[in-house]
């Protein structure tokens, strides 16, 4: 997007209330103030109506033949179309027992494929939460987590307290962070180029390539896809400048990774 251009904004929404609740009413707020600035043009998916059913259904056909074999691909047609096709999107949920919503979560599950085929590089994203009092950081940085691994880069994160907002104080700081975050957006699409990995990215890479060479036997549509971006020979998704020492960083723990899976030396979980 350069100056002038139209901002398309895709809006994820994880509300039962839809844009009418505490969490759209935010981020309407937001996407005013970014209105204020630019041109925008905006597209809302609520997850709550995207009817993917309960749990995804695990069978995997995503992984191993393609997304298209999904059962629930249809229903979600138009939050793909949104993903492919904002310059900017902004996930948003309510925090329920101090996690993104079920229908979040749902979302998020839908799209697990993106970890083995990861397509949203270079497009930014703003992540929102509301709460009555806590969990923000479970949530916001769930949401972090789960996009990055599908490429999208977090620019801006808000989480805020939906009955603090009766108080002047706390209003003000929340009217403070829109304005800043508005501008990010509209900054940040403008000039935004894919960010520089940090290890963690780096570590995921190679995470993410030892998911798909260890599917291989499965099928073939994760290894063709990696195979067609060179993936298997690189240190990263993209042409982004790879910080050499992080790359080590990465290599050294890929390396204790496939060790430790090979020799069935690794731990279980103990918390
Ligand atoms: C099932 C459920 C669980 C919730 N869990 C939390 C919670 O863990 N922490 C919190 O501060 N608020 C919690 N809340 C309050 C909501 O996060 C809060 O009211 C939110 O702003 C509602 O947004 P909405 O109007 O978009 O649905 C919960 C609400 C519900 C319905």
């Amino acid at each position: 997007m350069t100056t002038g251009e139209l901002l398309r904004i895709g809006v994820v929404i994880g509300s039962g209330h839809g844009m009418a609740g505490t969490t759209g009413a935010l981020v309407q707020e937001l996407l005013d103030r970014v209105a204020d600035l630019t041109a925008t043009e905006v597209t809302v998916v609520e997850t709550e109506t995207l009817r993917l059913g309960g749990s995804c259904s695990a069978c995997l056909s995503c992984m191993t033949d393609g997304e298209a074999t999904c059962p629930n691909i249809g229903n979600s047609d138009p939050a793909t179309t949104l993903l492919d096709t904002s310059d900017l999107v902004v996930f948003a949920t309510p925090v329920h027992s101090f996690h993104v919503s079920a229908t979040m979560k749902r979302f998020v599950d839908h799209y697990a494929y993106l970890i083995h085929r990861p397509r949203h590089f270079g497009t930014p994203a703003v992540l929102i939460s509301t709460a009555a009092g806590a969990g923000h950081d479970a949530a916001l940085g769930y949401l972090a987590e789960a996009t990055r691994r599908w490429g999208f880069h977090t620019i801006a994160q808000l989480g805020v307290n939906g009955p603090a907002l009766a108080r002047a104080p706390y209003r003000a700081r929340v009217d403070t962070a829109l304005a800043e975050i508005a501008e990010t957006i509209v900054d940040g699409t403008r000039n935004g180029k894919e960010p520089t990995p940090s290890t963690k990215d780096l570590i995921g890479f190679r995470v993410a390539r030892l998911l798909v060479q260890g599917g291989k036997d499965e099928g073939s549509v994760d290894e063709a896809y990696w195979n067609e971006r060179n993936w298997f020979d690189a240190d990263w998704f993209t042409d982004a400048k790879v910080p050499k020492l992080a790359n080590r960083l990465a290599a050294i723990i890929e390396g204790r990774i496939r060790s430790a899976i090979e020799k069935g030396s690794n731990k279980p979980f103990r918390g």
